[in-house]
């Protein structure tokens, strides 16, 4: 580990230097974008550019554990991306159970724990069923938490939280006095997770019904780069800008 610390410490980044290590975000999230445009951009298909994509995931998931982040929350799927042409969906609907035989391995060994936040309704089996496996295998491990948002959309989950206060409320379990900023936060899927530090989106500048509560005080950064090309250098770049940020949650 003191290695590993040591290794990033002298680390020349592209931009400007070393990555200090007192200030580095607790909970990274990334809307991964651009993988359709950068395979188009190659003559080849849509799908060529998520099997890249993942590529990317294993480079910045090894950066951010040696690092020292706490939670990694990838934008895996879109409760809105059942819109695309079955071909596709039916592809990303297999990435989970490649990407866990390509990287539960090393994920174990380092010791880190895969979570879901998303609804498990409309998911394949043989999805679902490699997702089990990986919380299984990992739910014990300590290090980093790598959070996929599969099948997520913000708005759906502030509306079940919404429908299970609402519904506590109406047994007696809890009165409206007791509603307040927490007690939302602990009915949200992120229950037990703080808030992201940071958020960075490759190709796009938007939230795109992604973690709408969760985001009120993060600080956001935009890539222009496509996901496929999002190398260890760019996060460790989104690192560095995080950094030089003031945070002031409202104060002065
Ligand atoms: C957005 O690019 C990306 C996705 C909808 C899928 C993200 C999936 C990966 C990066 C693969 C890794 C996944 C796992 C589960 C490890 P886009 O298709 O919207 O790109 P475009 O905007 O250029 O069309």
């Amino acid at each position: 580990m003191l290695q590993k610390i040591s290794n990033l410490m002298n680390r020349q980044t592209k931009e400007d230097g070393h990555i200090p290590l007192e200030n580095i975000p607790q909970h990274v999230a990334i809307i991964m974008d651009g993988n359709g445009r950068w395979a188009k951009q190659r003559g080849l298909p849509r799908v060529a550019g998520h099997r890249e994509g993942m590529k990317s995931v294993r480079e910045v998931t090894r950066a951010a554990d040696e690092l020292g982040v706490k939670v990694l929350t990838l934008y895996a799927f879109s409760t809105e991306n059942w819109k695309r042409p079955k071909d596709e969906v039916d592809y990303l609907m297999k990435l989970p159970q490649d990407y866990i035989n390509l990287e539960l391995e090393e994920l174990i060994e380092k010791n880190v724990q895969i979570r879901l936040i998303g609804t498990e309704e409309g998911l394949p089996k043989h999805t679902l069923e490699a997702l089990k496996i990986a919380r299984e295998k990992t739910q014990e491990n300590t290090g980093l938490i790598l959070n996929f948002a599969l099948n997520y959309g913000s708005r759906a989950e502030i509306v079940q939280s919404v429908k299970d206060i609402a519904t506590k409320v109406k047994t007696g379990e809890l009165e409206v006095k007791d509603i307040d900023e927490s007690l939302v936060q602990t009915h949200l899927l992120t229950n037990g997770l703080t808030d992201p530090d940071l958020l960075i989106r490759t190709k796009e500048i938007r939230l795109s019904n992604f973690m709408l509560w969760q985001l009120a005080y993060t600080e956001l950064y935009f890539s222009d780069v496509y996901w496929p090309e999002f190398s260890r250098d760019h996060f460790l770049k989104a690192i560095l800008e995080y950094q030089r940020r003031v945070r002031r949650y409202g104060s002065v």
